[in-house]
């Protein structure tokens, strides 16, 4: 069988902004269709930077991008923006329509569908983001979360095939983030392929499969986020936390009691830990 082509490559790309800071060194990335990958690193590390390339809102300054196997020099934001579609750290930055049915509709507008259709999905939109009470109130009188939602539903609605979230889960509720959750699955069964920005290292541990980690502009590690989080010495140079189930095995491993990573989800720390109470009490 013939090997896949990734669907995103990256070959040695670099970036340096106007005011002379190197914010993306000699990258090299692939990504392949249907994957949900996660990246995290420190602040200032280059991830912004990083996926903002993905669609022409900055051009490397040195190596090449391919997206379905063609350089994405040459295309413009807007035909990129048809494949890969960005929701940005702070909403407030995507939008800008007097109100919520705007926002979605002219998010639309740039399609080529018929009058008829833009209305179409837009109603769909509304109603799948539970937006539709909102829908002729200004974005600016919406609540962070709900801000947030719109900003992703005026992505969404353009059903992009790469879809990339930037800190999502950042100052969301436990009922927002399950709804972010929900929408992550629902994407993935359509085989669309997922980028997360995150530093919340315990959702990454336990919905993204492979994750990136970045310093100083540069890519340190590429592999499953298990592994790469389970690395003490990445972890450190990333100023990152070890997630708890790490820290865990970790603290098991220091009293003898378990080898490490053999726990790995937060339901075989709990049925580990009720073995345990069990058989002490047991031998009481
Ligand atoms: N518009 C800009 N002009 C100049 N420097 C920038 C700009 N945006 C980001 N930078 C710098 O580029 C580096 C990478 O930033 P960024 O990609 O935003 O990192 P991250 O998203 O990991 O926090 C940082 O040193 C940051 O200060
Ligand atoms: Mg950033």
């Amino acid at each position: 069988m013939a090997r896949e082509i990734p669907l995103i490559m990256m070959k040695e790309i670099g970036y340096t902004y106007p005011n002379g800071t190197r914010a993306l060194k000699n990258i090299n990335l692939n990504i392949f269709t249907g994957e949900l990958i996660g990246i995290m690193g420190r602040n200032g590390a280059g991830k912004t930077s990083l996926i903002r390339t993905l669609n022409g809102l900055i051009r490397p300054i040195y190596g090449n991008i391919y997206i379905k196997n063609e350089n994405i020099n040459s295309k413009s934001i807007a035909t990129l923006s048809k494949i890969v579609g960005i929701i940005f750290q702070n909403p407030f930055h995507q939008l800008f329509a007097n109100s919520v049915e705007e926002e979605i509709n002219f998010s639309l507008r740039s399609l080529n569908l018929s009058k008829e259709e833009i209305q179409k999905r837009t109603d769909q939109t509304l109603r799948e983001f539970d937006l539709e009470k909102y829908r002729k109130r200004s974005p600016l009188n919406l609540s962070g979360g709900e801000s947030k939602k719109l900003a992703v539903a005026s992505i969404i609605c353009r059903d992009p095939q790469i879809l990339i979230f930037d800190e999502p889960t950042l100052g969301q509720d436990a009922k927002e983030i399950e709804f972010f959750i929900n929408l992550i699955n629902n994407e993935r069964k359509k085989r669309k392929t997922i980028i997360i920005i995150t530093h919340n290292i315990e959702f990454a541990y336990e919905y993204i499969p492979r994750t990136i980690l970045m310093t100083e502009g540069q890519i340190i590690a590429d592999g499953s986020t298990i592994e790469v989080l389970n690395n003490e010495f990445l972890i450190e140079q990333t100023s990152l936390i070890l997630p708890q189930i790490c820290q865990f095995n970790l603290a098991l491993q220091e009293l003898g009691l378990q080898e490490i990573n053999k726990i790995s989800s937060k339901n075989d720390m709990t049925d580990y830990l009720r073995n345990l109470i069990k058989n002490k009490s047991s031998k009481i």
